[in-house]
């Protein structure tokens, strides 16, 4: 058997070798239908009021979204999308005046719960934003800032999480050379991927992403869809896009808002083929939003 692998081996091409080490970089795709996978985010009729109550956002969200998967959340400006992601890491406690009722249960916890510790929420709970927002300081140094918030000051080790995190943002290429150079100086496609680096560097279980590509040219959006791709098999990722070439490209499920409320949730080519709500099918025909 042994031996079978290295004649096996011998025969590689180029090609073949790349896709040998990009192997050990990306998690092979889990075996378990999708059906079956466990939920990692449990949403229970949960309602999020801003303005100390008077201005409600959310009402009533019930959904489940499971491991290794990439849920899109769609729906025309101000209907809650990005409320909602915010929510799943109580990245929302930053506003004044919320209120929120129900339940998000991350990984069997309820994150509302009296006593959760927020910042290892957060860590476990990776988030994208929309406006690449690197720190003003160099790439390596944006990439180490989480694991050296969590303690970690073995140089070996940081530089391995490092080359790890930006290679799983397919970045490590673009700047292996420039390690030490500002990251105001990448281009925007680059930031973005730097930010994902930096969100992977804190070993997150949950990624959410907040239209990490509407700043972004078709090439640089193209990456990070591929990346969204490779990264599913070992994060569950939410995103928020206004694309619906995207929400098809990159995920399994979809969840279409109206007015804070969750319309239709569904697999995505559900939704996009035979979707069950009129409103849906107004919404992604492009009738309105
Ligand atoms: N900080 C805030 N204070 C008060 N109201 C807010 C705040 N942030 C959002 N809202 C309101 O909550 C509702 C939902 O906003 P949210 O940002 O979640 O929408 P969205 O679906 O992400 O929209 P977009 O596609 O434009 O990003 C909107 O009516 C918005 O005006
Ligand atoms: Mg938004």
């Amino acid at each position: 058997m042994a031996s079978d692998k290295i004649i096996e081996n011998e025969n590689l091409e180029k090609e073949d070798l790349e896709i040998l080490s990009e192997e050990k970089i990306f998690q092979k795709p889990k075996k378990v239908p999708i059906k079956q996978r466990q939920n990692v985010i449990e949403i229970e009729g949960f309602n999020f009021y801003y303005n100390s109550g008077s201005k409600q956002a959310l009402f009533d969200i019930n959904m489940a979204i499971k491991e290794n998967t990439v849920t899109a959340f769609i729906g025309p400006s101000g209907c809650g999308k990005s409320t909602l992601l915010r929510s799943i890491n109580r990245m929302n406690d930053l506003v004044d005046n919320i209120a929120v009722d129900g339940k998000i249960v991350v990984h069997s916890k309820d994150i509302y719960e009296k006593g959760m510790d927020v910042v290892k929420l957060r860590t476990e709970v990776g988030m994208v934003f929309q406006k690449a927002n690197p720190f003003p300081m160099s790439i390596y140094d944006n990439v180490a800032f989480g694991p050296r918030n969590q303690g970690i000051s073995d140089k070996n080790i940081l530089n391995q999480i490092v080359e790890d995190s930006l290679k799983k943002a397919a970045l490590w290429d673009d700047v292996k050379d420039y390690l030490k150079d500002s990251a105001l100086g990448l281009s925007g496609g680059q930031q973005q991927r730097l930010c994902i680096a930096r969100a992977i560097a804190m070993r997150p279980k949950i990624l959410l992403m907040d239209e990490p590509t509407s700043a972004l040219d078709p090439i640089a959006t193209l990456k990070v869809e591929e990346l969204i791709l490779k990264l599913k098999n070992e994060y569950t990722i939410v995103i928020v896009t206004h694309s619906m070439a995207q929400a098809t490209r990159v995920s399994d499920y979809t969840a279409f808002f109206l007015h804070g409320e969750l319309i239709e949730y569904d697999r995505t080519k559900k939704i996009f083929t035979n979707p069950k709500d009129q409103k849906t099918e107004d919404y992604i025909s492009g009738r309105f939003g």
